[in-house]
């Protein structure tokens, strides 16, 4: 039986109040669908059937009659008998590819509950919603929705190696791989394909962006069926597969000596290639490609650029509509600390704006949120906004590699919608980040979102149970990004631990304050980094400031911060529309929460709070550390409410957490109280 920690949302809990579940399993005793030729719409009544069982208590029947008077009707619009129209109504063309219509229909023989898609896509989602709606306890007397995804590409990205590891993982191994090779226990996919799906991701990529030895062979005739396995596993629930690629594979594996994108024997090597793997995987997505970035190969080595790489692989994709999501991650990370000319900030923007316009129409640049590398608090990367003839999409983090490991609860759904929200003004005002995921800004053809999976082979899934609420967020958000934080947080909960007022508000207010959290105790006021080297956890303020990976704070006696100002900065801040330029420029308009991403300043700086810098960083650790306490406290008084494994899970990570955030507190408070010598108004413990 799997634990309440393995089901995360999908526990499909006993109804018990008795009226509403009556209602639910008269519609679901009976469940009318024809799946015949679709394994997806198969995947629909399979969810269904599991989920009303679980939730009423009953063994519904399936067939693609009516055999009741009361029914749930599964299907594709287009589909339906004559006799059954009645089922679609005139907002149908409104859903889309991928959306549906769910209503109940009040006939004088018959009464329906109806999921309808255009696709079977779009039933499977409908499914899903009802099924959402049902475990919330919501009525479905007056059920009518009409719902469609806002973005198109709701991506996936694996970050998992062949050898069973995964890169920024804090959950274990990986499901997919073990001992290179891809595994033959596919349980645990297919149950990750649901929830997945549940929540409208529609793309994987299933291996690394660093893409080893092992995985680089993934295009060969000998690996390409065990790759169409899995793409034929997150097929059945709507997903498409896309892999990771190494851009040398030419010489890797192809026996080339080179793999210049402009030699014709590399292009043709890449057309063999896609229509090798077309004829395993006939939908496949495309390649995702991570060159020319931290000492990954690319077009450079032979004096092409970005363009160059990417259309070459675009051409290849493009007779199978493939398509090519190209990187912007993209830095020196050989710097010298000595020259502060050079900007990892401003990499992106330097290196891909002047190509604007000169990718192939399959070529979607994949952009993360922030300049530097899902730091707690950054600004939005100025990219976003500064490309109108070229596919975008948003990368975000889910694994919590710089926010906590999945050992510290930071919900990143608030994060992410200040992303979405964020006005780059590239086109005038209300000109949102949003836009450029659901391509309206420019009117391109591709555009979506990507994040970073926080999944391993735990039983939890995620590490921290907590952590669960990002993956489902992220789903959900970009679904629909004019949800709130708190809309979402309020659904996983109800899904995940039920619909208990007590443990919704409680643990509501945890998420929604989390990332706040562990802001205040870490790195101050958006400089970022001060974690330690390499594995990324816990705090080191040194840690990267004399390395190369271009990630400085500049403390000294006087003062701390970047100065990424036009006029005596690395001229950072004009890479902004205006406004942003000069609100980020200047000292009195800049953000407190980003001051020290934009300047550097004295300690005594005023900020617009009205405390001091040096003050700011104590009151924030002594608070930040505090609060921390203050989640195990919350979670407590919900001993009893919650099963016991999950409790005692959660109790002991928010535990660790409120000691780790001491450590915090005291390395970060101690340093900044040696290095400029002035004490805290209120007389704290600091160290010295
Ligand atoms: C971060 C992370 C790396 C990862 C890289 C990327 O720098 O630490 O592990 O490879 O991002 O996004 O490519």
């Amino acid at each position: 039986m799997a634990s309440t920690m393995y089901k995360a949302w999908l526990q499909h809990y006993h109804v018990d109040q008795h009226a509403l579940r009556e209602a639910y399993a008269r519609w679901g005793q009976s469940i009318v669908a024809m799946t015949a030729d679709s394994a997806v719409l198969q995947s629909a009544v399979d969810e269904l059937t599991t989920g009303i069982e679980q939730l009423c208590g009953i063994k519904p029947s399936v067939a693609d009659t009516p055999q009741h008077a009361s029914y749930i009707y599964v299907g594709i619009a287009d589909r339906l008998h004559r006799s059954d129209q009645y089922l679609a109504d005139s907002d149908m063309p409104k859903v889309g590819k991928e959306g549906y219509l769910l209503k109940h229909i009040e006939l004088e023989q018959h009464s329906v509950i109806t999921v309808l898609g255009e696709t079977d896509r779009g039933a499977l989602y409908g499914v899903y919603h009802l099924l959402r709606l049902m475990a919330m306890g919501e009525s479905l007397e007056q059920l009518r929705v009409v719902e469609r995804p806002r973005n198109s590409l709701r991506m996936i990205n694996q970050w998992d190696n062949a050898d069973g590891s995964i890169e920024r993982g804090y959950a274990g191994q990986s499901i997919f791989y073990e001992h290179n090779r891809i595994t033959d226990n596919v349980t645990r996919i297919r149950d990750y394909a649901r929830m997945l799906s549940s929540v409208g991701i529609n793309s994987i990529a299933i291996n690394n962006v660093n893409v080893h030895e092992v995985e680089t062979a993934f295009l060969s005739e000998e690996q390409l069926p065990a790759v169409a396995g899995l793409a034929n596993i997150f097929r059945a629930y709507g997903i498409t597969l896309y892999l990771s690629i190494h851009f040398a594979s030419p010489m890797e594996i192809g026996g080339l000596l080179t793999a210049d994108p402009l030699e014709p024997e590399v292009r043709e090597w890449w057309k063999q290639t896609a229509y090798r793997i077309y004829k395993h995987i006939p939908d496949f997505g495309g390649f995702l490609v991570k060159a020319d970035s931290e000492h990954r190969p690319g077009p450079f080595a032979y004096g092409r650029d970005h363009a160059d790489g990417a259309n070459m692989l675009a051409e290849a994709l493009q007779p199978y509509d493939g398509i090519v999501i190209w990187r912007c991650f993209v830095y020196n990370c050989m710097q010298d600390w000595r020259d502060r000319s050079t900007d990892r900030a401003r990499a992106a923007y330097d290196h891909f704006k002047p190509l604007d316009g000169t990718f192939h129409d399959n070529v979607v640049l994949q952009v993360k949120n922030g300049p530097m590398d899902f730091q707690v608090r950054e600004p939005v990367s100025p990219l976003l906004g500064a490309m109108s003839r070229t596919n975008q999409m948003i990368e975000f983090q889910i694994t919590q590699e710089y926010t906590g490991q999945q050992r510290h609860l930071c919900y990143l759904i608030p994060q992410w919608k200040e992303v979405l929200d964020f006005d780059t003004h590239a086109q005038g005002d209300n000109s949102f980040v949003k836009q450029i995921g659901d391509g309206s800004m420019f009117g391109m053809k591709h555009s979506g979102y990507a994040a970073v999976s926080n999944i391993g082979d735990d039983d939890n899934w995620t590490g921290h149970t907590l952590a669960q609420a990002n993956l489902y967020g992220y789903g959900r958000l970009v679904w629909n990004t004019e949800l709130s934080a708190e809309e979402i947080a309020e659904e996983w909960i109800r899904l995940t631990f039920g619909n208990e007022e007590h443990v919704i508000q409680t643990l509501k207010a945890m998420l929604m304050s989390s990332w706040r959290i562990y802001e205040q105790y870490t790195a101050p006021l958006g400089v970022g980094w001060m974690v330690a080297p390499n594995h990324h956890y816990g705090p080191d303020v040194d840690g990267y400031e004399y390395s190369r990976w271009g990630t400085y704070h500049f403390a000294d006696r006087d003062g701390i911060g970047v100065d990424r100002t036009i006029n005596s900065g690395t001229g950072y801040a004009a890479q902004y529309f205006s406004p942003n330029r000069e609100r980020y420029d200047h000292l009195h308009s800049c953000p407190d929460e980003l001051l020290l991403f934009f300047h550097h300043v004295p300690y005594t700086h005023k900020l617009q709070s009205g405390e001091t810098v040096i003050q700011h960083i104590y009151n924030t650790h002594f608070s930040g550390a505090e609060q921390a306490q203050e989640l195990v406290r919350q979670w407590t008084s919900l001993e009893g409410n919650v099963d016991e494994a999950r409790y005692t899970q959660v109790r002991e990570r928010l535990e660790e957490q409120a000691e780790h955030a001491k450590e915090w507190r005291d390395v970060i408070n101690t340093y900044f109280y040696r290095k400029s010598g002035i004490a805290d108004e209120h007389g704290r413990q600091i160290y010295s």
